[in-house]
């Protein structure tokens, strides 16, 4: 079976904090979609990891990593995280695998990405700009570059066919560009040696073995469920299923072979880029959560809009990915807070509803909160659920019982070891 750990939210939920942690009780840590946008954060012994590309259970011995067909792979921050990871005294080749069937990013999917936004102005996603949207588009438009074409030396004829028709693509665009892609090219090639060294692997044949040996597999999603390409709050949204059966294409998983669906979501909510939040907070409060909680984007540094959890949304995403477990983060945040509240319903042309409206924008739907009472207790120094302020415990119990799962795990800092287990 492959359990799945899945972001219910608009990403940056704590993904990468908990793979590590779960990582222990693995075989198998595969990435099945997204690529660097992603920001996976982790901490031990004092010292904070970022992972783009490379799946957040490398750090242990026990399991190997895969990063799965259904991820697009950009081999400049590819090399870049490989770089950064030499002096851990890891061994990268034989603990990390790569899907012959992944797609390149190129560096002109890059300069398309920031074209595109330009063009769009006020209307813009605020995509990461590395490339991510350009490079499903030619993914789906049949024309990509894979990870496998690199074993054939045919695959510069490849790269050039696709630049060239990306230059004309820019230039349509008629957006005021700079680039080098003679520079940019080098820097490709660089990061394709460096990906040269890794072995590349029929992935799904891969993971179905393992699976017929009895291995664990655990996938870990990037981004979250309201960014789904299909279910997220289109067009504000990245290009890939981020959703459970994302998993399933982007692995080659049958859908009976799902295990547990672990869904992990912040004890309020966060956003980077743009796209409607009925939730967002723009005072104090807002103000408190970003800077308490550090909420910067992990890959980009841009500042993550905040506010309070949207039950609404957060209960949509748990039908969709049929949710088994949740996992609550970052309940340090919020110590401190008189009152807590959580939105349980929208206002939406004057009617009360329950869901997510077609055509959900910010100021089209105002969130009808339920208030609860806040603790005052530091969080980030306890170990043991019984430890926990009871008012936290009667909002983890109100939670658990709107969305009819358990809250397993409440997490209180960004240390692997500052992990509550109830
Ligand atoms: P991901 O993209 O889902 O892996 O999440 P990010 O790494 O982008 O963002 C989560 C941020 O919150 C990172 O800076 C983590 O170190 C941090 N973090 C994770 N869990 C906790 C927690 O329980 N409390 C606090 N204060 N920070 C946390
Ligand atoms: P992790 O895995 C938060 C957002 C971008 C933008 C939109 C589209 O760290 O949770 P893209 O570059 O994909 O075309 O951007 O999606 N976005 C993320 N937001 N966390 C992420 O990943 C994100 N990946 C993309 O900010 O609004
Ligand atoms: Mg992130």
């Amino acid at each position: 079976m492959v359990d799945l750990l899945l972001g219910l939210q608009w990403g940056d939920e704590g993904k990468g904090k908990i793979v590590d942690v779960l990582t222990k009780n693995y075989d198998i840590i595969a990435r099945f979609q997204g690529g660097p946008n992603a920001g996976h954060t982790l901490e031990f012994d004092g010292i904070k990891h970022v992972l783009h590309t490379i799946p957040s259970g490398i750090f242990h011995e026990n399991a190997i990593n895969v990063v799965g067909n259904g991820v697009v792979i950009d081999p400049v921050i590819f090399k870049k995280e490989l770089d950064n990871l030499e002096k851990f005294d890891i061994d990268i080749v034989s603990r990390l695998l790569i899907s012959r069937k992944a797609h390149l990013i190129l560096p002109t999917h890059r300069l398309l990405d920031a074209a595109s936004e330009t063009a769009k102005g006020k209307a813009k996603i605020g995509s990461t700009l590395k490339g991510i949207g350009p490079t499903y588009m030619d993914k789906t438009g049949r024309n990509g570059l894979r990870v496998g074409d690199l074993e054939f030396d045919t695959w510069r004829k490849k790269y050039r066919a696709l630049a060239n028709k990306h230059e004309a693509m820019i230039d349509f665009y008629n957006v005021d560009i700079e680039y080098d892609l003679k520079e940019l090219e080098d820097e490709f090639c660089e990061g394709v040696e460096a990906l040269k060294k890794l072995t590349f692997i029929d992935s799904e044949e891969y993971i179905f073995k393992a699976q017929e040996k009895g291995k664990k597999i655990l996938a870990e999603g990037a981004q979250g469920s309201l960014l789904d390409i299909d279910f997220g709050t289109y067009p504000y949204v990245t290009s890939s299923n981020t959703t459970a059966a994302g998993a399933c294409t982007g692995l080659g998983v049958a859908p009976n072979k799902i295990g547990d669906v672990l869904g992990i979501f912040k004890a309020y909510a966060t956003r980077v880029g743009s796209g409607p939040f009925p939730t967002e907070l723009f005072d104090k409060d807002g103000e408190t959560m970003g800077r308490v909680g550090n909420e910067f984007g992990a890959t980009t540094g841009r500042p993550r809009r905040c506010g309070w959890l949207d039950l609404v949304a957060l209960k949509y995403a748990v039908q969709i990915n049929g949710v088994t477990e949740l996992m609550m983060m970052k309940a340090d945040v919020l110590s401190g807070f008189e009152t807590i509240k959580v939105c349980t319903e929208y206002l939406y042309n004057g009617e009360k509803i329950k869901h997510l409206p077609y055509n959900i924008e910010s100021d089209n739907v105002k969130p009808i909160y339920t208030e609860l009472k806040g603790w005052k207790k530091d969080l980030t120094q306890l170990t043991k659920a019984e430890d926990l302020p009871a008012t936290l415990n009667e909002y983890i119990a109100f939670l658990e019982k709107e969305l009819n799962v358990p809250i397993k795990i409440v997490s209180v800092g960004p240390d692997r070891l500052q992990t509550i287990y109830r």
